[in-house]
């Protein structure tokens, strides 16, 4: 059967509106796939500008109990994204016990080394090329110092009634879309 003629030998007006529609939603999805590549662009650029462990969601990494953690020791974590961290009690703090921890990645600034806690003379030692740091992490001797790079740093929780002591670590990078 033959598609009926109109007068000046248009398409058929209900055709033509939906092919009208047709390309009003392919429009509208093309547009839709755009912006969601560029947000995704945008995001990723944003993570990249954000320096890892400052941003994003933060959540309890269980590390020991208060009486597990004498003054002087230091324990090495992995965080979930397998950043290392040493966990010091540096002091006694019995009004707010987790004052008196310092979390701070294991990873040396200068080129990466294994840094630990020396008890002895209350700082971070970087064998490496002698890398030294306080208690906070301040870079004060070895390369880290001239370099000005300090140790990056983690906050610490303990719950007051079970005496659990936590490290706030960064999620783990999903990398599912
Ligand atoms: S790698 Fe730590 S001081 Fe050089």
């Amino acid at each position: 059967m033959s598609e009926p003629e109109f007068m000046d030998g248009a398409a058929c007006p209900i055709e033509a509106a939906t092919r009208k529609r047709r390309g009003f939603v392919a429009t509208i999805l093309m547009l839709f796939g755009v912006a969601l590549g560029y947000g995704t662009g945008a995001l990723h650029f944003f993570r990249y500008l954000v320096p890892l462990g400052r941003g994003g969601k933060k959540r309890e990494m269980f590390a020991g109990t208060l009486s597990e953690m004498p003054v002087g020791k230091a324990i090495t974590l992995k965080d979930p994204r397998g950043e290392e961290i040493t966990l010091a009690r540096v002091a006694e703090d019995r009004a707010n016990p987790a004052a008196g921890f310092k979390a701070l990645s294991s990873k040396c600034p200068h080129l990466g080394c294994r840094v630990h806690w020396e008890a002895a003379h209350e700082r971070f030692y970087c064998p490496c090329h002698n890398g030294t740091f306080d208690k906070n992490g301040i870079a004060t001797g070895g390369p880290p110092a001239k370099e000005g790079k300090n140790l990056p740093t983690f906050d610490v929780k303990v719950n007051a009634e079970t005496g659990w002591v936590y490290v706030m670590v960064a999620e783990a990078e999903s990398h599912g879309t």
